[in-house]
């Protein structure tokens, strides 16, 4: 039997976890697989665990395009920075890699790029026209901004300089557990960044996800900023909706080019 549905897969620090997706529905078409990141993630090893995941979800078309995030910048299939991944992944023609291996059609993005086009499509974000800046508070800060549903691509404004200094390694919510801070005090650092980035940026939204906004109670109403600014919906299916939605996209646009 084949589904047709797009395949999302997220690559994160400790887990690559994949699902198809039922883009009218805006949810996981099968029940996602989750597979542990390999110790040595280099693309490469990344790689096959990724084939493996396609290989699972046997109902989908050979003809599925497969949308696949990436903790990094990923300009026209290459990714350029790697903040918090194996250093060997700058440079990587990662597109071109899995498209050989997999013989699928391969859209690789930045993760919460594809984060912020699952919430904009289907979740928190649904449908709003302004200025919406998704920010990801996990092991590092990601950031998407959307203008009238248009996604800016690869915007890094977790490395926004407060203090003199990087402001992700104080501010993300990895910061908070290495450092044991409750949650008011993870907001004072919080309070810093919003307000510098809505005097920079000037949004009409900000939607807060990464794992640990499903606790956004316990500090989003800690914060005085001017911007409103609700948590995410989709949780860590974000994700991969997002990168499957972009690999339709791209399909639609290109046409099909391999197999
Ligand atoms: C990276 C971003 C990424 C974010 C969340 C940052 O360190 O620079 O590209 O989106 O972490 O994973």
């Amino acid at each position: 039997m084949s589904t047709g549905h797009p395949l999302g897969i997220d690559v994160g620090g400790s887990g690559i976890k994949g699902a198809p997706v039922d883009l009218e529905k805006g949810d996981f078409a099968q029940k996602r697989l989750r597979i542990d990141t390999p110790l040595v993630s280099t693309p490469e090893a990344v790689c096959e665990v990724i084939a493996l995941v396609v290989e699972h979800f046997d109902e989908v078309r050979s003809d599925s395009p497969i949308g696949v995030t990436i903790p990094g910048v990923v300009q026209h299939g290459v990714v350029k920075t790697a903040a918090n991944i194996d250093k060997s992944w700058i440079g990587c023609e990662i597109e071109k890699l899995l498209e050989d291996r997999l013989q699928h059609d391969v859209v690789v993005v930045n993760d919460a790029d594809a984060a912020g086009v699952g919430e904009l499509n289907y979740g928190a974000a649904r449908g709003h026209d302004g200025l919406v800046i998704l920010t990801t508070l996990g092991t590092g800060i990601g950031t998407a901004i959307f203008n009238q549903g248009v996604l800016v691509p690869n915007s890094e404004l977790g490395h926004l300089e407060i203090g003199g200094s990087d402001a992700e390694p104080r501010t993300a919510s990895s910061a908070k557990t290495r450092e044991g801070l409750s949650y008011a005090e993870w907001a004072e650092r919080l309070q810093l960044y919003y307000r510098h980035l809505e005097d920079l940026m000037w949004p009409d939204l900000f939607v807060v996800g990464g794992g640990v906004s499903k606790d956004a109670d316990e500090f989003l109403p800690l914060l005085d900023i001017r911007t409103p600014i609700i948590p995410a919906t989709l949780k860590n299916k974000a994700g991969i909706i997002g990168a499957a939605v972009l690999a339709a996209a791209s399909q639609r646009r290109h046409g099909r080019h391999t197999g």
